[in-house]
């Protein structure tokens, strides 16, 4: 039977959205049965074999959808491989201290699901889709603006995730 993939993402301004479309098509691509949507969307995770959760970040945390999302269906996550893909804007200078930054900001989400692999990636910063406060905030704090984000890494790190997905059950 062709394995079954869920791609969940949570997203405050619709960047993190088409890296996981691109992460699902890889996979499609490659053979995997998958669906791909927002985790507000995702009701149950019984009827697949593995799960990709991404989540783009605010102020060093994943999005609390995502996390409350986590904590509901703990015990089907525990017991099934769940990769990790984070979407921020401190790779947009991708040095070995910001990826250090970038994975310590996984901690407590690591604390409920230990993952097979996890993928970090640049996302993009739209400023006229924040609120004029969250605009003034990122501004004062410097943030790039601009679309940061590399397809040709995410989908090879699809890639990359995919045996420890499926483990050897399906061949490219
Ligand atoms: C209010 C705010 C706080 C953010 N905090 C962080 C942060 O702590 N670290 C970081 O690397 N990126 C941070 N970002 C950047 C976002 O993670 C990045 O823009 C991401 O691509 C947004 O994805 P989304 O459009 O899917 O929500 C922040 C962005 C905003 C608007």
């Amino acid at each position: 039977m062709t394995p079954k993939l869920l791609v969940a993402y949570a997203t405050r301004t619709g960047g993190t959205a088409p890296i996981a479309e691109a992460i699902a098509n890889t996979l499609q691509v490659e053979g995997l049965n998958v669906d791909v949507g927002p985790i507000k969307e995702v009701t149950d995770v019984r009827s697949y074999d593995s799960v990709i959760l991404g989540s783009s970040i605010r102020a060093g945390n994943w999005l609390p959808e995502m996390i409350e999302f986590m904590k509901d269906n703990l015990h089907q996550l525990q017991n099934m491989p769940v990769a990790f893909f984070t979407v921020c804007l401190t790779l947009s200078d991708d040095t070995p201290e910001n990826r250090e930054t970038v994975r310590k900001y996984l901690d407590p989400v690591r604390q409920l699901i230990n993952p097979v692999i996890e993928g970090y990636f640049a996302g993009k910063m739209d400023f006229s889709r924040l609120s004029l406060p969250v605009r003034f905030l990122v501004k004062a704090m410097k943030a790039p603006e601009g679309d940061f984000r590399d397809w040709e890494k995410i989908r090879q790190w699809a890639l990359d995730a995919k045996p420890y997905l499926v483990g050897n059950s399906i061949t490219s």
